[in-house]
């Protein structure tokens, strides 16, 4: 029991932290603007935090379009290209497009022409605890034309959806970043076998048909914990769940879905690994690794809702409802 309400207290911390930064970032949330740590160790870790949601978010745009990526590749692993898992993710382009366009109206995107498609986004080694390694291999290049055998895969499951990309950007991007690191592996040692692996995952766990299965389609709204447990009947293992929150209409929608693999390629939980802002949260039915809201809906959406009027940049990683989290909590554990 002790150990419980230590587990519970440590989640309450990491959300406050994330509550902290929020409201810092909008001071017209008076909701949480109460969150306040006064002390120098909280404001080193609301830097952390900070730094955390900067470069670790695999989804923003900016790791479409930036060349931090390498500054942080030399930073983050000083050297050590050791990881323990991939993390083979999938996103939900309408989510996607919709948070682009919303940042940019004239934001070009390419949604598949396919309905109720899931998309890759990338296969990523990484270390438990770490963000990455990445850019383990500064002399590597791509080459597309190694890829020609499964290039109308490639295009069909593992799309630029970004319009704004030129040519072969994210597959170039993906082998740069995240393939020179998996590629230790015998397994996925040169482009071919890495792009192949992230086509055969795609077409081995279906997210679409894994949801449908459990009554989750585009176009609803359910908590966290129904898509946790749709994902684990489905997969047997454990996923993180990314969301989206947009503030100015309080709506977080589902964003990316992420399984993890160990070094056999067998799937395998994803617990132990540091998934940008997600954080643990326990529930009866397990333990959900995820950033969306956990009390409230998360949006599936089927479209690119309509356009606003007045284009604001209100987009924000979603943070946890403090209050509510602890109801929730209390009300499951206690
Ligand atoms: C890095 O990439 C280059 C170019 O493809 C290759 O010749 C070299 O063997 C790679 N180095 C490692 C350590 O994999
Ligand atoms: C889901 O929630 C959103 C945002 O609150 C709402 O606009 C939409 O109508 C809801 N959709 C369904 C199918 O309930
Ligand atoms: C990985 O999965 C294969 C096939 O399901 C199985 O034979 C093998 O033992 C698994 N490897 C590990 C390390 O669990």
């Amino acid at each position: 029991m002790s150990q419980r309400f230590c587990k519970i207290f440590l989640t309450c911390c990491a959300i406050s932290t994330f509550a902290t930064v929020y409201s810092a970032a909008t001071p017209d949330s008076d909701e949480l603007a109460e969150l306040q740590f006064p002390n120098e160790d909280a404001l080193k870790r609301i830097e952390e935090v900070k730094q955390n949601i900067f470069f670790s978010d695999e989804l923003s745009s900016s790791e479409y379009h930036d060349d931090l990526d390498i500054e942080m590749g030399l930073l983050e692993n000083g050297g050590n290209y050791e990881w323990d898992l991939l993390i083979f993710t999938q996103q939900w382009p309408v989510t996607t497009c919709y948070h682009w366009r919303e940042e940019d109206k004239d934001h070009e995107c390419k949604l598949p022409a396919a309905k109720e498609f899931w998309t890759v986004h990338g296969v990523w080694p990484t270390k438990k605890g770490h963000i990455g390694p990445s850019f383990c291999n500064k002399t590597a290049n791509f080459d597309i034309n190694l890829l020609s055998d499964i290039k109308d895969e490639l295009n069909h499951f593992w799309p630029d959806i970004d319009g704004e990309s030129k040519g072969d950007w994210l597959w170039k991007h993906e082998w740069l970043k995240h393939g020179t690191c998996a590629a230790v592996l015998e397994e996925l040692n040169n482009e071919l076998k890495y792009f192949s692996q992230g086509i055969t995952w795609r077409e081995g766990f279906q997210l679409s048909k894994i949801l449908g299965d459990s009554g989750i389609h585009p176009d609803s709204n359910n908590t966290v914990v129904a898509i946790h447990a749709a994902l684990v009947k489905g997969l047997g293992k454990n996923p993180s769940i990314h969301c989206l929150y947009d503030s100015k209409k309080d709506v977080s929608y589902l964003e990316e879905i992420r399984i993890c693999f160990d070094k056999s390629l067998n799937a395998t939980d994803c617990d132990g690994v540091k998934h940008g802002n997600a954080v643990s949260i326990d529930y009866p039915g397990g333990t959900v690794i995820t950033n969306c809201h956990i009390s409230k809906p998360v949006h599936y959406p089927s479209l690119v809702p309509n356009r606003r009027r007045q284009e604001e940049n209100k987009w924000k990683f979603p943070i946890v409802n403090l209050y509510k989290l602890v109801q929730f909590i209390m009300w499951f554990t206690l």
